[in-house]
């Protein structure tokens, strides 16, 4: 069945491959940021709620977005754990929230956290601290959500095309982009709900 999905962050590294993919599958997509395609600011609840009612109802809200300040522990600061638990998992939370009224029965959310929620890294405290906030986001959404709506998150490691990342992330595995887009079609395509894709 071809499905009418919403990608936020269409633009970025992720979030294109991720659209790319779920096209390849036959489906309807979406594209959604700040600057291209149709425009949302996820740390911006009216633009979410405008960004709906110009699309109208979709099967799958996928989102690949999510900015955090990458410091060493002693240098973060109260505002940058704030700010990234703001535009990451607010963002996003918020896109659940107040998306799940315009999707349709049995469709899902696919949201993006990442391996350090679990694995940390020099830099990367402000990040755990968000993706930790998403990965149990969706446990506990899985189980509120109304009309068969799942919800997945995916975990990915450091992305192998994402080279300014790799030094921060020493003997890390890299994740092919075309592995997280993989994931995120499980998670659209599939029948599980509450789940971390690490990928
Ligand atoms: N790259 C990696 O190695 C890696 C590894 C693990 C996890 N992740 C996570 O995966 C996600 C995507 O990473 P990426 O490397 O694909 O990032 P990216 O290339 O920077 O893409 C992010 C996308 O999100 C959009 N965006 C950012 N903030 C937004 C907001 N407030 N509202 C709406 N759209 C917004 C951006 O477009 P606009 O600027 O036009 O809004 C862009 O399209 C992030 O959460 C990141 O932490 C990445």
């Amino acid at each position: 069945m071809t499905k009418r999905i919403l990608v936020v962050g269409a633009r970025g590294l992720i979030g294109s491959e991720a659209a790319s993919a779920l096209e390849a599958a036959g489906h309807e997509v979406i594209r959604a940021s700040r600057s291209s395609g149709e425009h949302v600011d996820l740390t911006d609840p009216a633009s979410i709620e405008a960004l709906f009612e110009r699309i109208g109802d979709v099967d799958a809200v996928v989102s690949t977005t999510g900015v955090v300040a990458f410091k060493p522990f002693t240098e973060l600061t109260l505002d940058d754990f704030r700010d990234g638990v703001a535009d990451k998992a607010l963002g996003q939370i918020a896109l659940v929230t107040l998306g799940a009224a315009h999707v349709r029965d049995g469709g899902s959310f696919t949201l993006t956290s990442g391996v350090l929620s679990a694995e940390p890294i020099e830099t990367g405290a402000a990040a755990s601290v968000a993706n930790g906030a998403l990965d149990s986001f969706a446990i506990a959404a899985a189980v509120g959500l109304p009309r068969g709506i799942r919800i997945n998150t995916v975990s990915p490691s450091v992305i192998a095309e994402a080279t300014g990342y790799h030094s921060s992330f020493p003997g890390f595995p890299q994740t092919p982009v075309a592995e997280a887009a993989r994931a995120v079609v499980r998670s659209v395509d599939g029948v599980e709900t509450g789940q971390i894709f690490s990928v």
